[in-house]
Protein backbone atom coordinates (compact mmCIF):
# COMPACT_ATOMS: atom_id res chain seq x y z
CA UNK A 1 0.00 0.00 0.00
CA UNK A 2 1.12 3.26 -0.89
CA UNK A 3 0.92 5.75 1.89
CA UNK A 4 -1.87 8.51 1.12
CA UNK A 5 -1.87 9.81 4.96
CA UNK A 6 -4.05 13.17 4.06
CA UNK A 7 -6.64 10.65 1.68
CA UNK A 8 -4.30 11.39 -1.35
CA UNK A 9 -0.63 10.19 -2.35
CA UNK A 10 1.68 13.43 -1.71
CA UNK A 11 2.37 14.76 -5.51
CA UNK A 12 0.50 12.20 -7.31
CA UNK A 13 -2.88 12.76 -8.84
CA UNK A 14 -5.47 9.28 -7.68
CA UNK A 15 -5.13 8.28 -11.53
CA UNK A 16 -1.58 8.45 -11.66
CA UNK A 17 -1.35 5.56 -8.64
CA UNK A 18 -4.88 3.45 -10.74
CA UNK A 19 -2.30 3.75 -13.99
CA UNK A 20 1.00 2.29 -12.05
CA UNK A 21 -1.53 -0.61 -10.93
CA UNK A 22 -2.24 0.51 -7.41
CA UNK A 23 -5.80 -0.73 -6.20
CA UNK A 24 -5.51 -0.07 -2.35
CA UNK A 25 -3.86 2.89 -0.32
CA UNK A 26 -3.42 3.70 3.37
CA UNK A 27 -4.54 6.98 4.58
CA UNK A 28 -4.70 7.97 8.57
CA UNK A 29 -7.56 8.50 10.91
CA UNK A 30 -5.76 10.58 13.12
CA UNK A 31 -5.07 13.30 10.77
CA UNK A 32 -8.27 13.42 8.64
CA UNK A 33 -10.16 13.03 12.44
CA UNK A 34 -8.08 16.61 13.46
CA UNK A 35 -8.22 18.00 9.69
CA UNK A 36 -10.28 18.59 8.01
CA UNK A 37 -12.52 16.50 10.27
CA UNK A 38 -15.06 13.63 10.37
CA UNK A 39 -18.32 15.59 9.48
CA UNK A 40 -16.76 17.02 6.61
CA UNK A 41 -15.98 14.06 4.95
CA UNK A 42 -18.83 12.56 6.02
CA UNK A 43 -20.81 15.25 4.54
CA UNK A 44 -19.05 14.22 0.86
CA UNK A 45 -20.57 10.74 1.74
CA UNK A 46 -17.02 9.15 2.98
CA UNK A 47 -13.48 9.33 1.69
CA UNK A 48 -13.49 7.78 -1.34
CA UNK A 49 -15.92 10.30 -3.15
CA UNK A 50 -14.22 13.25 -1.04
CA UNK A 51 -10.84 12.83 -2.32
CA UNK A 52 -12.62 10.76 -5.82
CA UNK A 53 -10.35 7.68 -5.10
CA UNK A 54 -11.91 4.66 -7.29
CA UNK A 55 -9.44 1.89 -5.64
CA UNK A 56 -9.80 0.51 -1.92
CA UNK A 57 -8.48 2.42 1.18
CA UNK A 58 -7.27 0.96 4.21
CA UNK A 59 -6.86 3.84 7.76
CA UNK A 60 -4.71 3.26 9.97
CA UNK A 61 -6.37 3.95 13.38
CA UNK A 62 -4.60 6.79 14.95
CA UNK A 63 -2.96 4.84 17.62
CA UNK A 64 0.35 4.88 16.28
CA UNK A 65 0.31 8.31 14.81
CA UNK A 66 -0.97 9.66 18.70
CA UNK A 67 2.23 7.95 20.12
CA UNK A 68 4.47 9.36 17.25
CA UNK A 69 3.23 12.87 16.45
CA UNK A 70 1.32 14.51 19.32
CA UNK A 71 3.04 16.52 22.01
CA UNK A 72 0.91 14.87 25.12
CA UNK A 73 -0.73 11.37 25.97
CA UNK A 74 -2.57 9.74 28.53
CA UNK A 75 -3.00 6.23 28.34
CA UNK A 76 -5.75 4.45 30.28
CA UNK A 77 -7.57 1.34 29.35
CA UNK A 78 -10.92 3.67 28.62
CA UNK A 79 -8.48 5.37 25.58
CA UNK A 80 -5.53 8.01 24.91
CA UNK A 81 -6.34 11.36 25.75
CA UNK A 82 -3.68 13.36 23.39
CA UNK A 83 -2.71 17.02 21.97
CA UNK A 84 -3.42 17.65 18.39
CA UNK A 85 0.12 18.44 16.63
CA UNK A 86 -1.86 20.88 14.33
CA UNK A 87 -3.85 23.35 16.78
CA UNK A 88 -2.89 22.02 20.77
CA UNK A 89 -6.14 21.32 21.36
CA UNK A 90 -7.46 18.12 23.43
CA UNK A 91 -8.58 14.97 22.05
CA UNK A 92 -10.44 11.07 23.47
CA UNK A 93 -9.31 8.24 21.24
CA UNK A 94 -11.00 5.19 22.24
CA UNK A 95 -11.35 1.89 20.37
CA UNK A 96 -15.15 1.83 20.01
CA UNK A 97 -14.78 5.91 18.69
CA UNK A 98 -11.97 4.95 16.21
CA UNK A 99 -13.91 2.04 14.68
CA UNK A 100 -16.85 4.51 14.65
CA UNK A 101 -14.58 7.32 12.55
CA UNK A 102 -13.35 4.11 10.38
CA UNK A 103 -16.88 3.41 9.64
CA UNK A 104 -17.94 6.81 8.68
CA UNK A 105 -14.70 7.26 6.29
CA UNK A 106 -16.49 4.04 4.83
CA UNK A 107 -12.91 2.30 4.87
CA UNK A 108 -12.56 -0.30 3.24
CA UNK A 109 -10.26 -2.13 5.71
CA UNK A 110 -10.31 -0.54 9.14
CA UNK A 111 -7.35 -0.91 12.01
CA UNK A 112 -8.32 -0.81 15.54
CA UNK A 113 -6.94 1.22 18.27
CA UNK A 114 -3.37 -0.36 19.28
CA UNK A 115 -0.78 1.25 21.41
CA UNK A 116 3.01 0.75 20.11
CA UNK A 117 5.24 0.02 22.63
CA UNK A 118 9.02 2.63 22.33
CA UNK A 119 11.71 0.32 21.51
CA UNK A 120 13.87 -0.06 24.87
CA UNK A 121 10.51 -0.32 27.15
CA UNK A 122 11.38 -2.99 29.67
CA UNK A 123 9.67 -5.78 29.74
CA UNK A 124 6.98 -5.54 32.48
CA UNK A 125 6.09 -1.91 30.93
CA UNK A 126 5.39 -3.41 27.59
CA UNK A 127 3.61 -6.03 29.17
CA UNK A 128 1.38 -3.50 30.96
CA UNK A 129 0.64 -1.76 27.05
CA UNK A 130 0.00 -5.22 25.77
CA UNK A 131 -3.08 -5.60 28.36
CA UNK A 132 -4.20 -2.57 27.11
CA UNK A 133 -4.04 -2.70 23.68
CA UNK A 134 -5.34 -6.25 24.20
CA UNK A 135 -8.38 -4.88 25.92
CA UNK A 136 -8.69 -2.27 23.41
CA UNK A 137 -8.96 -5.15 20.41
CA UNK A 138 -10.92 -7.51 22.49
CA UNK A 139 -13.88 -4.43 22.94
CA UNK A 140 -13.26 -3.52 18.62
CA UNK A 141 -14.11 -7.23 18.00
CA UNK A 142 -17.61 -7.11 19.02
CA UNK A 143 -18.38 -4.54 18.06
CA UNK A 144 -21.12 -4.50 14.59
CA UNK A 145 -19.32 -3.61 11.54
CA UNK A 146 -20.88 -2.06 8.44
CA UNK A 147 -20.99 -5.68 5.69
CA UNK A 148 -18.06 -3.82 3.23
CA UNK A 149 -16.00 -2.80 5.74
CA UNK A 150 -13.34 -5.02 6.86
CA UNK A 151 -11.85 -4.82 10.37
CA UNK A 152 -8.16 -6.06 11.22
CA UNK A 153 -6.48 -6.71 14.98
CA UNK A 154 -2.99 -5.70 15.52
CA UNK A 155 -0.46 -7.46 17.44
CA UNK A 156 1.99 -5.72 19.75
CA UNK A 157 4.13 -6.83 22.42
CA UNK A 158 7.36 -5.19 21.67
CA UNK A 159 10.75 -7.74 21.57
CA UNK A 160 9.90 -10.16 23.63
CA UNK A 161 8.59 -13.55 22.36
CA UNK A 162 6.14 -14.66 24.67
CA UNK A 163 4.35 -11.44 24.67
CA UNK A 164 4.14 -11.68 20.96
CA UNK A 165 3.26 -15.12 21.49
CA UNK A 166 -0.14 -14.51 23.92
CA UNK A 167 -1.14 -11.09 21.35
CA UNK A 168 -0.91 -13.39 18.57
CA UNK A 169 -2.69 -16.25 19.55
CA UNK A 170 -5.31 -13.70 21.51
CA UNK A 171 -5.78 -11.67 18.63
CA UNK A 172 -6.26 -14.59 15.99
CA UNK A 173 -8.80 -15.88 18.62
CA UNK A 174 -10.85 -12.66 18.33
CA UNK A 175 -13.05 -11.99 15.16
CA UNK A 176 -10.74 -9.67 12.75
CA UNK A 177 -11.04 -10.15 8.87
CA UNK A 178 -7.01 -9.76 8.91
CA UNK A 179 -4.39 -9.35 11.17
CA UNK A 180 -1.52 -6.84 11.23
CA UNK A 181 1.59 -6.98 13.10
CA UNK A 182 2.59 -3.57 14.90
CA UNK A 183 5.52 -2.14 16.81
CA UNK A 184 8.29 -3.10 14.27
CA UNK A 185 10.59 -0.85 12.71
CA UNK A 186 11.21 1.56 16.07
CA UNK A 187 14.57 1.73 16.25
CA UNK A 188 14.95 -2.15 16.79
CA UNK A 189 18.23 -4.00 14.87
CA UNK A 190 16.92 -5.36 11.54
CA UNK A 191 17.71 -8.76 12.52
CA UNK A 192 15.56 -8.45 15.64
CA UNK A 193 12.80 -7.00 13.61
CA UNK A 194 12.88 -10.33 11.30
CA UNK A 195 12.78 -12.45 14.45
CA UNK A 196 10.33 -10.69 16.02
CA UNK A 197 8.01 -11.46 12.74
CA UNK A 198 9.56 -15.02 12.41
CA UNK A 199 8.40 -16.02 16.11
CA UNK A 200 5.01 -14.29 16.13
CA UNK A 201 3.73 -15.24 12.65
CA UNK A 202 4.03 -18.42 13.77
CA UNK A 203 1.52 -18.20 15.95
CA UNK A 204 -1.11 -16.27 13.15
CA UNK A 205 -3.88 -18.11 11.40
CA UNK A 206 -3.03 -18.82 7.52
CA UNK A 207 -5.98 -18.18 6.08
CA UNK A 208 -6.28 -14.54 7.01
CA UNK A 209 -4.13 -11.92 5.72
CA UNK A 210 -1.26 -10.98 7.68
CA UNK A 211 0.29 -7.52 7.13
CA UNK A 212 3.35 -6.14 8.62
CA UNK A 213 2.92 -2.34 9.20
CA UNK A 214 5.23 0.34 8.39
CA UNK A 215 7.52 -2.04 6.63
CA UNK A 216 10.02 -1.50 4.53
CA UNK A 217 12.79 -1.61 2.49
CA UNK A 218 12.33 -4.00 -0.50
CA UNK A 219 14.59 -5.67 0.88
CA UNK A 220 12.84 -5.87 4.09
CA UNK A 221 9.48 -7.15 1.90
CA UNK A 222 10.91 -9.46 0.19
CA UNK A 223 12.42 -11.46 3.66
CA UNK A 224 8.88 -11.15 5.19
CA UNK A 225 6.88 -12.05 2.16
CA UNK A 226 9.32 -15.23 3.00
CA UNK A 227 8.03 -15.35 6.23
CA UNK A 228 4.61 -15.61 5.30
CA UNK A 229 3.63 -11.72 5.27
CA UNK A 230 0.83 -10.49 2.40
CA UNK A 231 0.55 -6.83 3.20
CA UNK A 232 3.36 -4.15 3.85
CA UNK A 233 2.56 -0.45 3.96
CA UNK A 234 5.53 2.10 3.97
CA UNK A 235 6.51 5.97 3.11
CA UNK A 236 9.75 4.55 2.17
CA UNK A 237 9.15 4.31 -1.82
CA UNK A 238 7.20 8.23 -1.99
CA UNK A 239 8.86 9.96 0.91
CA UNK A 240 12.87 8.88 -0.72
CA UNK A 241 11.29 9.78 -4.03
CA UNK A 242 10.91 13.29 -2.56
CA UNK A 243 14.23 13.62 -1.03
CA UNK A 244 16.02 12.16 -4.05
CA UNK A 245 16.54 8.78 -3.78
CA UNK A 246 15.37 6.33 -6.49
CA UNK A 247 14.96 3.21 -6.37
CA UNK A 248 16.44 0.11 -8.82
CA UNK A 249 17.54 -3.09 -8.76
CA UNK A 250 21.28 -2.63 -8.85
CA UNK A 251 21.05 -0.14 -5.74
CA UNK A 252 19.34 3.44 -5.16
CA UNK A 253 20.31 6.41 -6.77
CA UNK A 254 20.68 9.59 -4.95
CA UNK A 255 19.76 12.15 -7.79
CA UNK A 256 21.52 15.34 -6.52
CA UNK A 257 24.73 13.25 -6.95
CA UNK A 258 27.25 15.20 -9.65
CA UNK A 259 28.12 12.41 -11.60
CA UNK A 260 24.08 12.63 -13.15
CA UNK A 261 24.65 16.42 -14.33
CA UNK A 262 25.21 15.39 -18.22
CA UNK A 263 23.53 11.78 -17.48
CA UNK A 264 20.96 10.66 -20.84
CA UNK A 265 20.20 7.84 -19.14
CA UNK A 266 16.85 6.96 -17.26
CA UNK A 267 16.73 6.58 -13.60
CA UNK A 268 16.78 2.97 -14.57
CA UNK A 269 16.69 1.62 -18.76
CA UNK A 270 14.66 -1.63 -17.48
CA UNK A 271 11.71 0.48 -15.91
CA UNK A 272 8.68 0.69 -17.63
CA UNK A 273 7.60 3.91 -15.56
CA UNK A 274 6.65 7.38 -17.15
CA UNK A 275 9.61 9.03 -15.55
CA UNK A 276 11.97 6.66 -17.43
CA UNK A 277 9.99 6.57 -21.00
CA UNK A 278 10.66 10.33 -21.23
CA UNK A 279 12.95 12.20 -18.62
CA UNK A 280 17.08 11.62 -18.30
CA UNK A 281 18.57 11.44 -14.87
CA UNK A 282 20.21 14.68 -15.94
CA UNK A 283 17.05 16.53 -16.32
CA UNK A 284 15.39 15.02 -13.24
CA UNK A 285 18.48 16.18 -11.10
CA UNK A 286 18.01 19.82 -12.39
CA UNK A 287 14.91 19.29 -11.24
CA UNK A 288 15.61 18.59 -7.66
CA UNK A 289 18.04 20.93 -7.28
CA UNK A 290 15.86 23.95 -8.77
CA UNK A 291 13.11 22.63 -6.28
CA UNK A 292 10.28 22.29 -9.24
CA UNK A 293 6.97 20.32 -7.86
CA UNK A 294 7.04 18.19 -11.24
CA UNK A 295 10.10 16.07 -9.53
CA UNK A 296 8.10 15.35 -6.79
CA UNK A 297 5.43 13.81 -8.80
CA UNK A 298 8.58 12.02 -11.12
CA UNK A 299 10.48 10.92 -8.82
CA UNK A 300 7.01 9.36 -6.65
CA UNK A 301 5.98 7.93 -10.13
CA UNK A 302 8.95 5.76 -10.40
CA UNK A 303 9.29 4.67 -6.95
CA UNK A 304 5.81 3.49 -6.62
CA UNK A 305 6.45 1.20 -10.04
CA UNK A 306 9.43 -0.04 -8.71
CA UNK A 307 7.57 -1.14 -5.58
CA UNK A 308 4.78 -2.35 -7.95
CA UNK A 309 7.12 -4.26 -10.06
CA UNK A 310 8.76 -5.82 -7.65
CA UNK A 311 5.43 -7.10 -5.95
CA UNK A 312 4.40 -8.28 -8.92
CA UNK A 313 7.25 -10.27 -9.24
CA UNK A 314 6.97 -11.60 -5.63
CA UNK A 315 3.72 -12.83 -6.45
CA UNK A 316 4.95 -14.04 -9.92
CA UNK A 317 8.08 -16.22 -8.11
CA UNK A 318 5.84 -17.67 -5.60
CA UNK A 319 3.03 -19.09 -8.54
CA UNK A 320 5.77 -20.50 -10.40
CA UNK A 321 7.13 -22.03 -7.14
CA UNK A 322 10.42 -19.86 -7.42
CA UNK A 323 10.46 -17.53 -4.38
CA UNK A 324 13.27 -18.86 -2.52
CA UNK A 325 15.73 -18.88 -5.73
CA UNK A 326 13.92 -15.13 -6.37
CA UNK A 327 14.47 -13.74 -3.32
CA UNK A 328 18.42 -15.13 -3.13
CA UNK A 329 19.48 -13.23 -6.71
CA UNK A 330 17.18 -10.23 -5.81
CA UNK A 331 19.23 -9.52 -2.29
CA UNK A 332 22.43 -10.55 -3.84
CA UNK A 333 21.73 -7.73 -6.74
CA UNK A 334 20.80 -5.26 -4.74
CA UNK A 335 23.61 -5.64 -2.19
CA UNK A 336 25.97 -5.96 -4.85
CA UNK A 337 24.46 -2.38 -6.29
CA UNK A 338 24.43 -0.60 -3.14
CA UNK A 339 28.17 -1.60 -1.86
N1 LIG B 1 2.18 1.78 11.62
C1 LIG B 1 3.43 1.35 11.82
N2 LIG B 1 3.52 0.66 12.99
C2 LIG B 1 2.30 0.70 13.56
C3 LIG B 1 1.75 0.17 14.78
O1 LIG B 1 2.44 -0.46 15.59
N3 LIG B 1 0.42 0.41 15.00
C4 LIG B 1 -0.35 1.11 14.12
N4 LIG B 1 -1.65 1.32 14.41
N5 LIG B 1 0.14 1.61 12.98
C5 LIG B 1 1.44 1.40 12.70
ZN1 LIG C 1 11.01 4.46 -13.70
Amino acid sequence: MPVGTQGIVKALLPDMLTSIGYKLMLSNTYHLYLRPGIEIIEAFGGLHKFANFNGSILTDSGGFQVFSLSDLRKVAIEGVRFKSHIDGSYHFFTPEKVLDLQFRFKSDIAMVLDECPAYGLDKSATEKSLNITLNWAKRSSVIERPKDTAVFGIVQGGIFEDLRKKSALEISDMNFDGIAIGGLSVGEPLQQMYDTVAFTIEHLPKDKPRYAMGVGRPEDIITLVGFGIDMFDCVMPTRNARNGYLFTDFGNINIKNAIYAKDKSPIDEHCNCYTCKNFSRGFLRHLYKAKELSFYTLATIHNLTYYYNLIQSIKDAIKKGEFEQFAKSFLEKRRYGNS
